[in-house]
């Protein structure tokens, strides 16, 4: 949902644009039971609420939705998921709760991973 906005942003900060396929290097999550989707959209979901805060301090810095925080302005903006994601998490019944805490951390490691190769991948090219 926010990858074109990466793109946008990797640009505007004069990353490669193309960083972003790199992350195909790390092996991507395969979610199978629910458990494993609802542990994973906590953190797709849950960090819009990061975003808000984000926002604001990328703004402080003088960078915008015009000059690498396109991204985050998508995802502050999604502020509706979030309360739609946790109906949904309260209306689900005998959930294995271990089984969906595994899953957040494997998303959140993910997320860590791709971060990390992108920004080695441009750092090692200048
Ligand atoms: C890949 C996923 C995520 C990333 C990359 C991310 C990143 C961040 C970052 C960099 C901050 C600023 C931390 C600081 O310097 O103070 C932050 C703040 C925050 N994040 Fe996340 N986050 C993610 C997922 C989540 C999730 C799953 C939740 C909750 C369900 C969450 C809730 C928050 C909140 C509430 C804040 C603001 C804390 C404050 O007011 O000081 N984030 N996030």
């Amino acid at each position: 949902m926010i990858s074109n906005a990466i793109r946008a942003d990797l640009s505007a900060l004069g990353l490669h644009a193309d960083a972003a396929e790199e992350t195909t290097e790390i092996a991507t999550p395969q979610p199978e039971q629910i458990e494993d989707w609802l542990g994973l959209f906590y953190v797709l979901e849950g960090s819009s609420l990061g975003a808000k805060l984000l926002v604001k301090r990328a703004a402080s810095l003088n960078i915008t939705e015009s000059n690498g925080a396109s991204h985050l302005a998508v995802q502050a903006g999604n502020a509706a998921n979030w309360s739609a994601f946790l109906g949904v998490l309260e209306a689900m019944q005998h959930l294995n709760e271990a089984r969906m805490i595994h899953w957040a951390n494997e998303t959140f490691s993910f997320a860590h991973q791709a971060f990390e190769t992108v920004m080695e991948n441009n750092l090692a090219d200048h």
